[in-house]
């Protein structure tokens, strides 16, 4: 097992009725702006209980946050936020959000422009704090330090890392109002989050293992709960709680991690606008296939105790395993081939010819070079 340090600094806030707590969680002296995307809690009631709880506080509105985040518009907010002296920050939203609200904070209080931040140009030095109102249960940002910035202008898109969030309220009655192809995303990236810090090598940590595979378990039991009926309550509680758990460091403790799916999704993504959690299931079944003899013995263990995969030589079983991950993501309704999303040769030429350029090494053996992506990106065309 490899050292390391942990440490979780978020309150949680979790079941019905919890947004009234804004009114105490917050300081009664802070001059705070609260961060939207589009529009979708006006409409499922999420502003109006925002709106309540914070009564008698003082706050200004940001409007806009897309998914994806974009920096120019997060630069507009971040001149807004200097101008009015803010010194805390609300998100209320999805992770696209929470994100966008994790550049704003660390971009207050920096001079310069907050896109050297995101490319490391500069270190986060400050930040304002900040909190949420989780509204998907995906990204896990509620519970983790990062955030992931695109940039139009340059179709480029990079994670990088503030602070914690004071604060996150879930409540998953939030959550019924869900596009269900949110919620398919949603699941996806969760369970791609679990499995990014799974799929390595078997036999480093028992616990961790069995942590994540019961992650993974019951995101496969109520998937098919949650899409027959996004007001079960108790179902989309379970399912938020499975987002928050697979990206709070949790099931990270002491064990490599491959974040190649996540990088390779993130350019397309930063090519197509494609949704994250739709990204992600394409790559990772031609991922497992590529790297199958590096990965073999935890591609076995996952097979076995997340899929039942026993029948067979390795090399089957493998292959079962890799079918039945698909056929998973396949019965959320989503798309596992690159050409059903209108991607083709040039994306993986471009993809690619970045990786080369940036010299990007990816994996838990970072061996995952420009050439060993277009072998992935080729197997899943
Ligand atoms: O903008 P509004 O109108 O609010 O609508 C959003 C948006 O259109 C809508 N939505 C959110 N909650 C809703 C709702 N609609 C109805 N009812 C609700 N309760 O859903 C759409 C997508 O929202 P978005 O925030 O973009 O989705 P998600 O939470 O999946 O966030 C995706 C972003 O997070 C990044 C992704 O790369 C992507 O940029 N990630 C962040 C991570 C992190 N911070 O740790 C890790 C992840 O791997 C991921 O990369
Ligand atoms: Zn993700």
């Amino acid at each position: 097992m490899n050292n390391f340090t942990f440490q979780n600094p978020v309150k949680l806030i979790f079941g019905k009725g919890t947004i009234a707590k804004l009114a105490t969680e917050i300081p009664a002296d802070k001059k705070i702006m609260i961060t939207f995307g589009g529009g979708s809690v006006k409409k499922n009631g999420v502003y109006d209980q925002v709106v309540a709880a914070l009564k008698g506080h003082n706050f200004i509105e940001f409007w806009g946050i897309e998914p994806n985040p974009k920096i120019e518009t997060l630069r507009k907010a971040i001149e807004q936020g200097k101008a009015e002296k803010v010194d805390f920050l609300l998100a209320v939203g999805g992770g696209s959000v929470l994100d966008g609200t994790k550049l704003i904070a660390a971009g207050i209080p920096y001079d310069g422009d907050a896109w050297d931040l995101v490319l490391g140009k500069a270190p986060v030095k400050a930040s304002i704090p900040f909190a949420d109102v989780m509204t998907l249960p995906a990204t896990g940002s509620e519970m983790n330090s990062g955030a992931v910035i695109s940039n139009l202008a340059t179709k480029e898109k990079f994670a990088f890392y503030n602070t914690f969030p004071k604060f996150s309220i879930l409540d998953p009655q939030t959550t019924f109002s869900l596009p269900p192809f949110q919620v398919a995303c949603g699941i996806a990236d969760t369970f791609v989050h679990v499995i990014e810090q799974y799929l390595t090598a078997a036999g480093i940590s028992p616990l961790m293992d069995r942590w994540a595979e019961g992650i993974m378990q019951t995101l496969i039991e109520v998937a098919p709960k949650v899409r027959e009926n996004q007001h079960d309550y108790d179902q989309m509680s379970n399912y938020m709680l499975c987002a928050t758990m697979a990206l709070n460091g949790f099931i990270a403790m002491g064990v490599p991690q491959d974040w190649a799916t996540h990088m390779i999704g993130h350019e397309i993504t930063a090519l197509h606008g494609t949704t994250h959690g739709q990204t992600l299931v394409i790559v990772l079944p031609a991922l497992m296939d590529v790297m199958r003899e590096q990965k073999k013995s935890k591609i076995l263990q996952f097979g076995e105790r997340v899929f039942g995969v026993r029948e067979g030589s390795e090399e089957e079983r493998i292959d079962r395993t890799i079918h039945a991950t698909e056929e998973f993501f396949r019965s959320l309704g989503l798309a596992t081939r690159l050409h059903e999303i209108g991607a083709g040769q040039e994306t993986i030429d471009e993809i690619v010819r970045r990786f080369n350029e940036r010299g990007t090494r990816l994996g838990e053996q970072e061996n995952i070079t420009g050439d060993v992506a277009r072998k992935i990106l080729e197997r899943c065309k």
